[in-house]
């Protein structure tokens, strides 16, 4: 039986590195608040959870997730809105996918309450730091990782959870050029594609390497049997207007359930959108660009939240969409979107997560 010691150990830093930091030209991801929550299971228990300055860690060269791979993540963001209170977006969403991740890896389950409490405490005393501005936001990593030291084959007995902050901005700077891939494959059957592991994306950087040699941003991954259906766009799930009909592809086992995803789904369904998930084929999307009736492509995820497709690479050659303007369904899903997020719109889902 897993047991917990709940109570937070917080240990905050004496002085901020806010002052010193520039969040007005952020790159994303490479700037980190000033904690870091972290909790370890150590022999069969999850021991108390510290909260603590931001800082490096040290292991062995034998540290068993450096070796195999046994690590999970998740990304999450937290808003601030016009009263000036910040807020999480659908934790629960993010810590349940995280345990379902976690039992796909043979890692522990984290205790969803003291993942939600160390959210909440960790993005409180980190509040100051949500830049100001339109899709700003604090990006949220939570993750864990086996650390053994130990390289024989097995799960680890020992693992480290923790979650660190990033103030950011936008993900893409453009709309996206991306290239369906018709030879490597991102997910299979039976694999990991719908969980969140650390080996999901390093798969994916040889042939997305590649795209972005021939001028694309991203590729368009094709099922791995057929390569015949679309699965997902580069780190994001993706969604196709055809016809008027938001389309995207079903939850098979081999994508992603994005967040996102599902949010924009239920925005659409609210506006009395029509929307379809189901298998999507590359087939279907070309024959619907030539017809003049792919009124628009776009892939979502929590670091891009919603990144319009501006043009397919295929073997025939590059379809062009237009550029999304502000009245088109997919601003405006995204407007709906941020206007709850920043408290201008009524939260009807409950969605929110207030932390500070
Ligand atoms: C996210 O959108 O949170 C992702 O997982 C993409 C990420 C790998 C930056």
């Amino acid at each position: 039986m897993i047991t917990t010691e709940p109570r937070i150990d917080i240990q905050p830093i004496g002085t901020s590195r806010i002052a010193t930091t520039d969040l007005e030209n952020l790159k994303f991801g490479r700037v980190f608040t000033d904690h870091i929550f972290t909790m370890d299971f150590v022999d069969g228990a999850w021991q108390r959870p510290v909260i603590r300055a931001y800082e490096d860690v040290a292991m062995s060269p034998a540290t068993l997730v450096l070796h195999y791979a046994q690590t999970i993540f998740e990304g999450m963001k937290a808003y601030k809105n016009e009263r000036g209170e910040v807020s999480l977006f659908r934790p629960q969403a993010n810590i349940a996918r995280m345990n379902r991740s976690a039992a796909r890896m043979a890692m522990p389950a984290i205790p969803e309450d003291v993942f939600l409490d160390g959210l909440k405490e960790l993005v409180k005393m980190d509040a100051a730091w949500v830049p100001d501005g339109k899709d700003a936001a604090l990006y949220i990593r939570p993750f864990m990782y086996a650390d053994d030291e130990y390289i024989g084959v097995k799960p680890s007995d020992g693992y480290r959870f923790a979650i660190f902050i990033c103030p950011v901005r936008g993900y893409y700077q453009e709309p996206l050029r991306v290239k369906l891939e018709l030879e490597y494959s991102r997910a299979f059957p039976g694999g990991t594609g719908a969980i969140k592991c650390g080996g999901n994306y390093a798969g994916g950087l040889y042939p997305s390497m590649l795209a972005q040699k021939q001028g694309f941003h991203q590729l368009l991954w094709t099922d791995a049997m057929e390569h015949k259906y679309i699965e997902e766009s580069g780190t994001m799930n993706v969604f196709f207007i055809i016809d008027g009909v938001l389309t995207t592809p079903s939850l098979d086992g081999t994508i992603l359930p994005g967040i996102t995803r599902d949010s924009i789904l239920q925005l659409a369904r609210d506006k009395g959108m029509p929307t379809a998930e189901r298998k999507v084929s590359v087939e279907e999307v070309l024959a619907a660009a030539k017809a003049g009736k792919l009124n628009a492509a776009f892939g979502a995820g929590t670091a891009a939240t919603i990144a319009p497709i501006q043009a397919i690479g295929h073997a025939g050659g590059v379809i062009d969409l237009p550029e999304p303007g502000a009245d088109s369904e997919v601003m405006k899903i995204g407007a709906m979107l941020d206007d709850i997020r920043r408290g201008r719109a009524e939260d009807k889902h409950g969605w929110m997560v207030r932390a500070s």
